[in-house]
């Protein structure tokens, strides 16, 4: 068993192959958290936990004239309200007599074999041969019967622990939930770490920003009513020393796609708490006797070894936990042209046909037919929610066009963006109360559309309808889901006005519920998620989805960046890469290899290319299909900083048992008669000799990692080079 009671001193411990995380049932019955970290066989970690009279400090009625147990400096699992910790809170309840309290204590836990579920949320599982065991505490406040009940799973071999929280009301009267984190983590001494997120903005999706802590709530979160790309749910603390290769770094990653809301706080003792959850902007959610609440997963992972050790822990268990589609082990992603850069919505069946026959050439599996080919739509003012072919431009109809594809030897895929409705479209005509907006206000408008009220079963159960049809009409193998505005004017004509402080949440699961029941009937299909790009890169959107489109930003030199902040937590097989045209002065050759860390394909006309050009693309797609096991299944480890000053970028791709390595450089600056450059390889086995680029030579995994590879100067500005490393 991975989770530990000790009886005598009332700590339960889970243990993974290499960290420990300890609570303890601790005074009054409160519920303590004692450990996070590397691996340790103590049983009880309390005489870390030191109590005396901090002065001016509040002390629970219980404890009479003992002064020295005060919530506001304990580490705690959950925290209280109103029982004398000020600090950032786990709950904000409102309870039926009005009054806003909650001390809860530990009445009750079990421990389980296998991973808990939740209802309403997308979770990681277990996988074949994992050992996973869960932890469900029962916290209740003894005057509102309000329980809060704590989940804990530990993937043991993975050094991954899960953690997600659900509120019973088991009182007579109905409660309101104003906020609910699914984490706390208290450490006692906060002031030797850093806090690293991802925050960005419209084609410059998850760069890497990290902060030193000082005194007061360091705030990550969105509230554009998805995950957002602004800001990610994922965030790491990590020593104020670590780097890459060293250090200790703690990672948090909350399955959710709305607005969410990090929150580290360094208190006046120089503690510090994380919290993770659901955001509370205008969250107020009702419970009912009986009724259940939900908060989402947050996957938590602890690696000494610096950011690549927690990187890892993440891209493994991200490959294997998240999502069941087919494409995650089974089957190969095939290479794909998008038509959205080839064409925007300029096209008809046979200028589609035209782009994959030139396509053929270059190597490619799949045409994906995005934006512009329902409706009425030619242009982003009409016809979202008009999920129906326009056969003025598909003239042959959905099912020929897709037989003529498949007749080249070619898949088909095709964009959706279900969420939506442009006001100019059959359905708002229809049913202009399915769409967000409030009573008597103007909706803002943003790329002139208006989200559909996702929280209403009818409209949920309308994009089942029309999505599923047109994925039975013909031969589907691909779909792009994509959103392209933020959530505002929250309001629900389906929910009376108490309520609408519930229209958030009930969104995404409308969202989650339209997701899973497409993805059942079609588990054939390969899904890519995608949100003006990257917008909504989040954990929970890759439990359905095995890709997403990382950035609208196709320029090879941006998305070193893109690709690098990305990777801190998703695999490089999650990240949806393409070559186009963005880039004028960097060689096609270039943008290959950038695609390459990702799953690999093409935006542009391919039409227009050169037969030169399409001959060295089919290379390229043919090099992506024979670095496919190194790319998807390998160690992937960032060589260099792309926001850091230096001459060039380089990551690397490992295969598990170290006998093959794809090492990728690209030089983005170029000094006049600078010093010679070398990069260092990471990750070999330093006794196995390698050969590079199949030469006679081979050297060794040392000489490689300590000595690294000479760069050759002599090139022209933004080369690449592509290192294939293997055993001899
Ligand atoms: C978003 C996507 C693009 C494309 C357009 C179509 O911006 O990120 O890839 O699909 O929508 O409107």
């Amino acid at each position: 068993m991975s989770i530990i009671y000790n009886k005598a001193s009332k700590t339960i411990t889970l243990h993974t192959r290499h960290t420990s995380y300890q609570m303890k049932i601790g005074n009054l019955d409160y519920l303590l958290h004692l450990y996070y970290g590397p691996s340790i066989c103590d049983a009880d970690m309390s005489y870390q936990v030191m109590q005396y009279d901090r002065g001016f400090s509040g002390n629970p009625y219980e404890s009479r004239n003992a002064r020295k147990f005060s919530l506001d400096a304990q580490p705690q699992e959950f925290t209280t309200q109103q029982q004398g910790d000020f600090r950032t809170a786990s709950i904000e309840v409102v309870n039926s007599d009005g009054s806003y309290s909650y001390h809860g204590k530990a009445v009750d836990f079990k421990i389980t074999k296998g991973k808990y579920q939740l209802e309403t949320l997308p979770c990681v599982f277990a996988a074949e041969g994992d050992t996973v065991d869960t932890l469900e505490i029962t916290l209740l406040d003894a005057v509102s019967k309000v329980q809060v009940i704590l989940l804990y799973s530990v993937f043991e071999a993975a050094d991954i622990i899960t953690r997600a929280v659900k509120v019973k009301n088991a009182g007579i009267e109905s409660i309101h939930l104003k906020k609910i984190m699914s984490v706390c983590l208290d450490f006692l001494n906060g002031s030797d770490l850093d806090l690293i997120s991802l925050p960005g903005r419209y084609g410059q999706e998850r760069q890497v920003e990290r902060q030193r802590m000082t005194h007061h709530i360091h705030t990550i979160g969105s509230v554009r009513g998805s995950s957002s790309h602004q800001q990610n749910p994922f965030v790491m603390l990590c020593d104020k020393n670590a780097t890459e290769d060293y250090g200790k770094c703690y990672g948090f990653s909350l399955m959710y796609s709305g607005n969410f809301l990090a929150e580290a706080e360094l208190d006046q003792y120089d503690q510090l708490r994380l919290v993770m959850g659901i955001h509370p902007k205008q969250f107020v959610y009702e419970i009912k006797p009986q009724e259940v609440f939900e908060g989402p997963e947050v996957v938590m992972a602890f690696s000494e070894h610096g950011f690549t050790g927690l990187s890892h822990l993440y891209h493994d268990f991200y490959r294997t936990n998240l999502c069941r589609s087919k494409f995650v082990k089974d089957v190969q992603r095939p290479v794909l042209i998008n038509s959205w850069e080839a064409a925007f919505m300029d096209f008809d069946d046979v200028k589609l046909v035209n782009i994959a026959k030139a396509a053929k050439k270059m190597g490619v599996d799949l045409l994906v037919m995005d934006d512009g080919w329902f409706g009425k739509r030619d242009d982003d003012n009409s016809s979202l929610g008009d999920w129906y072919v326009n056969e003025k431009k598909i003239k042959c109809g959905l099912h020929k066009l897709v037989e003529q594809i498949n007749d080249l030897g070619m898949k088909f895929g095709i964009w959706f963006e279900p969420e939506m409705v442009s006001e100019d479209s059959e359905l708002y005509r229809a049913h202009p109360e399915w769409a967000m907006q409030i009573p008597g206000r103007h909706a803002v408008r943003s790329r002139n559309q208006l989200a559909l009220d996702m929280s209403r079963k009818d409209v949920q159960d309308y994009l089942i309808e029309k999505v599923n049809t047109i994925l039975d009409t013909a031969n589907i193998y691909y779909v792009k889901w994509d959103i392209n505005r933020s959530i505002t004017d929250i309001w629900s004509n389906e929910m009376p006005a108490d309520k609408q402080g519930e229209v958030y949440h009930r969104y995404i699961l409308g969202l989650y519920r339209v997701m899973n029941e497409i993805i059942l009937t079609h588990p054939d299909i390969l899904f890519e998620g995608c949100s003006g790009g990257g917008g909504r890169y989040d954990a929970a959107m890759l439990h359905y989805y095995p890709q997403y489109w990382v950035s609208d930003n196709n320029h090879p030199i941006d998305r070193l960046k893109l690709h690098y902040g990305t990777s801190f937590v998703y695999p490089v097989s999650t990240m949806g890469a393409h070559i186009s045209d963005s880039g004028k002065f960097v060689p096609l050759k270039t943008k290959a290899v950038v695609a390459m860390c990702g799953t690999f394909g093409y935006e542009l006309d391919a039409t227009h290319l050169t037969r030169k050009e399409q001959k060295l693309c089919k290379e390229q797609s043919d090099l992506f299909r024979k670095y496919y096991h190194i790319i998807f299944e390998g160690d992937y480890y960032r060589l260099s900083n792309p926001f850091e000053l230096g001459n060039m970028t380089a990551w690397q791709h490992v295969t598990k048992d170290k006998t093959e390595a794809l090492l990728s450089v690209v030089v983005t600056n170029l000094t006049c008669n600078g010093p010679q450059e070398y990069v260092k390889a990471k990750g070999l086995e330093p006794n196995y000799m390698y050969t590079i680029n199949n030469s006679k030579e081979a050297y060794s995994g040392a000489a490689l990692m300590h000595a690294g590879l000479p760069i050759d100067r002599e090139v022209p500005e933004y080369s690449s080079f592509q290192f294939y490393l293997k055993k001899k």
